[in-house]
């Protein structure tokens, strides 16, 4: 089954769109079938993996306004299993020319119906929590929040979480935070350490144990329109990014014969998202659900 992982943080420059490119890409190197699906207008995700400005080539904004089916504008890259849903600046435009209209939030959701040869979906989201993310989130089997390991890491984080608990209760009840992932992280620094610390303190065990370091190498593969495996495969970049690949596929994969004997919650975490030991933050989610149905 496919599962669609959308890549959201509403506060700009925390590594969404880096970490879309190489997760998505270490992921399709791991074997699993993976598409990129870039619905940022900036277009970062598809520049960076080598796709110049276009206006003639078709892209999501033509799907998400019905006038292209998905598989019509999925681009080949240089890595064999993963796929580009290419975007382009006129998807700027969506918000303003759906005003009003029904259903505007599953514009994206219907689009992906019938794409099940896809393991994964990674939708790279802009910086904000207007309609083209929420569009995101309506279609996500769950949400993967990088953060930035600097000074007002978390800034923003409520509301992102409260947008979250409200897309669940009224649009998408199967909606769960799969992950946080600690990005540009600069060993040299106290602040980088202080601030993780607190992440992992305020996310729990959500945060994924892999943490992204600053890189230089990792900063300069998209102008190549590269990921990181193809650009510096040696880098400590690459290595993070397949070590973040490795261990997302062991939270949303278990192994078939723990499910079998039933004992997986003493698995070394490794469980289902849903059986996964809440974070506060899912606690907070739940507990408002329960109180706002109950
Ligand atoms: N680990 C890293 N080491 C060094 N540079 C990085 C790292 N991660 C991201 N960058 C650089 O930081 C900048 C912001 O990263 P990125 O574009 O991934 O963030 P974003 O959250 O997608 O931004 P936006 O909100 O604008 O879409 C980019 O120039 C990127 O190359
Ligand atoms: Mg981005």
């Amino acid at each position: 089954m496919t599962k669609v992982v959308a890549i959201v943080n509403q506060k700009g420059g925390v590594g969404k769109t880096t970490t879309a490119i190489n997760l998505a890409s270490g992921l399709a190197l791991s074997e699993r079938k993976s598409l990129l699906l870039d619905l940022d207008p900036q277009s970062n995700s598809t520049r960076g993996l080598g796709y110049g400005a276009d206006p003639e080539r078709a892209s999501i904004y033509d799907v998400l306004l019905g006038s292209e089916p998905l598989h019509g504008i999925l681009l080949p890259t240089e890595i064999e299993k993963l796929s580009l849903a290419p975007s382009e600046p006129d998807l700027i435009g969506f918000e303003v020319e759906l005003m009003g209209t029904e259903k505007r939030e599953w514009r994206l959701r219907d689009a992906l119906i019938g794409h099940d040869s896809f393991d994964l979906v990674l939708v790279d989201c802009p910086p904000s929590l207007g309609l083209l993310t929420v569009n995101a989130l309506v279609a996500a089997d769950g949400v993967l929040i990088p953060v930035q390991c600097e000074y007002l890491a978390l800034e923003g984080v409520t509301q992102l979480i409260e947008t979250l608990r409200r897309i669940r209760s009224n649009l998408n009840p199967q909606l769960q935070i799969l992950g946080v992932v600690l990005t540009m992280f600069d060993e040299r620094t106290n602040l980088s350490h202080q601030v993780v610390d607190d992440i992992r303190k305020f996310f729990g065990g959500t945060a994924y144990d892999t943490v992204i370091p600053r890189s230089v190498r990792l900063g300069e593969a998209p102008s190549f329109g590269k990921p990181i495996f193809l650009y510096d495969p040696r880098s400590k970049g690459a290595e993070a990014y397949m070590r973040l690949a490795q261990e997302f596929l062991q939270r949303e994969e278990p192994p078939v014969q723990e499910t079998a004997i039933g004992d997986r919650e003493e698995t070394a975490g490794i469980c289902e998202a849903g059986d996964r030991p809440a974070s506060a933050q899912e606690t907070a989610i739940n507990e408002h659900e329960e109180t706002s149905t109950g």
